[in-house]
């Protein structure tokens, strides 16, 4: 059993306590006993396990062997043998289990397995990692419990050990242990002379973790189906809540402080009785049950006990509820690839008194992101031996094989929240490439040349393409055109269609696409070039020069477009705008229909519809590059800036409702945020910045 038993406060009750724990304990070893003979070990044939009765019997001699004491010092690159590993052909690692025996001594002293221990060998036997030949094993798990301190006897364990056939000092072996160390010590790390063995180990402090090679992995609870919620409850009575048993007296007294001074924290203790699935609150000894009270409560302290590793974390995350870490330096299991930041608070030690101020502190939003992460490492990395098991060997498995080890959204983002990036580009696209200007015209030439040969001086631009949308005009010869370094195509649609824009032609060579109306002749090749630059550092999103954004409103109950000048931004319109050509490529593939149709049918807001498609795939807003936000230009005619009449507005207004209910969801996302370059309006020579050119309004 890994519960721990409460200590009593009071001196007086200490022998009867006493007297019951060892009752306790015989009972649960016999328990043990029972159990372990009934349990149906036929389940076990890949390691061909038999009844206890059956059990091979190894006698230990007086060992020979001298056993290594356990190497403080292990680092994954002189402790852990790889070549163990890499040459039996495999992709992955191997780990055996050496088969079940009864040990005995001289003195007769016999093993046992507790069933928790059983459940572990059982996860390492199921898992991928299994094999059952130890000559291609990189990796060994004893059959010896060493799961608690509690219950092994260290010398004797020690000898097991170290006569296993395959243990050469430990290398390789992988030793699993939830409660290490026995009072009045409590050593963080298990008392067993293990030489070069691997702990994965659930009461490690930052001194004795050895990082990278050992693993830090969680007390298992019993309980833990109890605290279990079917849905996450956001809506607790309890802010905060204390239910570790017989915490430090100095703890108490600082939780004591703080509830004086907030009504809805709960403090919770042993009851007379003693049961761990009842807690009494301390000053009205009302008597709950445990854990369930937990899904009552937002916040969970994990006080440190006499051990640093606590079942209340597990049971906490089960009940849905944020653990808040009041311990200097814990390793938090798994440690090595969850980031705890995302789903617990850490408050030292000496800061406890501080404890409201910093809770009070975290938004709703982020309190429901946190409760949610809770849930999803708890179903994903503890909520069975298992997963502990197999989290355990998946780490090692990244260790050994870096190449295709997972990366740190594989661990700590839920699927659900994944989003997928469908570009397959380093993190910043290589500027070299450049960028195709695509310009979508009907037969304004005057701006339309005015336009080439402004964007003709931007230095990334690679090439022009024209597509030219009116059917009964042919485009000028290309020598009427202005005669620029850069090349030109022209494409002749065959319908007036303002998709046409976004279709993914050929001649589009470059992964970046400057969307560009023909009237946007205002933008200075300062602006554009930067917002080529920004777009590298973003290129799966749109990142251009007007933005728009989208609001709730709250009388007809639909959304509405917005154009005028606020502080929050959710579109940037592809009038003059900077994406990636694959957007394209699902335009023409895989927009509703409906706003497809809708865009036809109304030959306006397919601009709007790019935005949603991308929105709706990376979950991301856009980028507003520079301050300008007025793209007026005397000889405009049916540009959308210019036309600010009312019927033109509603239409937009119409064309996000639309497509919110098209797309089942509204996926725009906003943002308060624009990229200017480093050195705008800081106060400097002109002439020594990088883009000077950019400021107007
Ligand atoms: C365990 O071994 C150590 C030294 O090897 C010895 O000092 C100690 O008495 C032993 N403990 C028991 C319970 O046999
Ligand atoms: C502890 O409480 C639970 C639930 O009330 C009960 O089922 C169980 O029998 C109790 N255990 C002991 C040892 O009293
Ligand atoms: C609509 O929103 C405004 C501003 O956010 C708010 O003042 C008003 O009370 C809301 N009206 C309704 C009916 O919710
Ligand atoms: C929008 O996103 C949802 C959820 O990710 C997805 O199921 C749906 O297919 C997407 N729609 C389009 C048109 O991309």
């Amino acid at each position: 059993m890994l519960l721990k038993i409460p200590l009593p406060n009071s001196p007086t009750c200490y022998k009867n306590f006493f007297i019951s724990i060892i009752l306790l304990i015989v009972i649960i070893y016999i328990y043990q006993l029972t159990t372990y003979t009934k349990v149906n070990l036929v389940y076990y044939d890949k390691v061909r396990l038999v009844n206890l009765h059956k059990l091979p019997v190894k006698l230990l001699e007086d060992s020979v062997k001298k056993p290594a004491i356990l190497n403080k010092k292990c680092t994954y690159w002189d402790c852990f043998n790889l070549y163990r590993c890499g040459n039996t052909g495999h992709d992955r690692i191997t780990v055996y289990v050496y088969p079940l025996k009864k040990y005995l001594d001289g003195r007769d002293a016999s093993s046992v397995i507790s069933k928790e221990y059983y459940r572990i060998l059982e996860a390492v036997i199921d898992s991928k990692y299994y094999t059952a030949n130890p000559n291609e094993a990189c990796l060994f798990v004893p059959s010896v419990d060493t799961l608690s301190q509690d219950n092994l006897q260290t010398n004797f364990t020690t000898k097991i050990l170290n006569n296993l056939e395959y243990w050469s000092g430990g290398e390789n072996h992988l030793i699993y242990n939830m409660i290490a160390g026995k009072a009045p010590e409590f050593s963080p790390v298990v008392e067993l002379d293990v030489g070069n063995a691997m702990i994965a180990g659930a009461d490690f402090d930052t001194f004795t973790f050895r990082t990278g090679f050992d693993i830090s992995i969680p007390i298992f609870s019993p309980v833990l189906k109890l605290a279990e919620e079917p849905e996450i409850n956001y809506n607790r009575p309890w802010f905060l809540t204390s239910s570790q048993i017989s915490i430090d007296p100095l703890y108490m007294q600082e939780l004591e402080d703080l509830q004086a001074k907030t009504s809805n924290i709960l403090i919770l203790d042993s009851c007379y009785y003693h049961n761990y699935t009842k807690r009494c609150e301390i000053s009205t000894n009302q008597p709950y049950d445990y854990p369930q009270i937990l899904q009552k409560s937002t916040f969970c302290t994990i006080f440190r006990g006499e051990r640093m590793g606590q079942t209340a974390l597990l049971e906490s995350m089960a009940a849905g509820c944020i653990p808040v870490i009041m311990m200097d330096s814990p390793i938090m299991p798994f440690n090595d690839v969850l980031d705890w930041k995302r789903a617990a608070i850490f408050i030292l030690e000496d800061h406890i008194d501080n404890t409201m101020t910093v809770l009070r502190k975290i938004t709703p939003q982020h309190v429901r992101e946190m409760q949610k992460h809770v849930r999803f490492l708890y179903n994903t990395y503890f909520s069975s031996f298992k997963q502990i098991v197999e989290t355990s060997l998946d780490i090692i498995q990244d260790r050994v094989f870096p190449q295709w080890g997972r990366v740190y959204d594989d661990w700590n983002v839920s699927p659900d929240d994944r989003t997928s990036n469908p570009l397959f580009l380093p993190i910043t696209a290589p500027r070299a490439q450049g960028f195709t200007a695509v310009i979508l015209t009907y037969d304004r030439l005057e701006s339309l040349f005015i336009l080439i040969e402004k964007i003709s001086k931007v230095p990334s631009l690679m090439k022009i393409v024209v597509v030219w949308n009116h059917q009964r005009k042919a485009p000028p010869a290309l020598s009427k055109f202005p005669q620029i370094a850069k090349p030109i195509s022209v494409i002749r649609t065959k319908a007036n269609k303002l998709s046409n824009r976004f279709l993914p032609y050929e001649e589009i060579e470059t992964e970046a696409i400057l969307s560009i109306d023909d009237d946007i002749v205002m933008l200075t090749s300062d602006e554009l070039e930067f917002g080529y630059e920004v777009w590298r550092e973003f290129p799966d999103r749109i990142v251009g020069f007007p933005s728009r954004t989208h609001i709730w409103d709250n009388v007809t109950k639909s959304w509405k477009y917005e154009s005028e000048w606020t502080n929050e931004i959710s579109m940037v319109l592809t009038g003059a705008a900077f994406y990636h050509k694959y957007w394209n490529y699902l335009y023409t593939t895989a927009l509703p229909t409906g706003v497809k149709n809708w865009v036809d049918d109304h030959m306006n807001c397919e601009d709007i519809a790019m935005n949603f498609l991308v929105a709706n795939i990376t979950n991301k807003p856009p980028i507003k590059v520079a301050p300008r936000k007025k793209f007026k230009c005397p000889e405009c005619t049916n540009n959308e800036m210019l036309s600010a009449d009312l019927g033109h507005m509603v239409e937009r207004s119409q064309c996000v409702d639309f497509f919110t209910k098209a797309f089942g969801r509204m996926p725009l996302q906003s943002v308060e945020f624009r990229a200017d370059p480093v050195l705008y309006k800081d106060p400097f020579p002109e002439k020594l910045k990088r883009f000077n050119n950019i400021g107007s309004l």
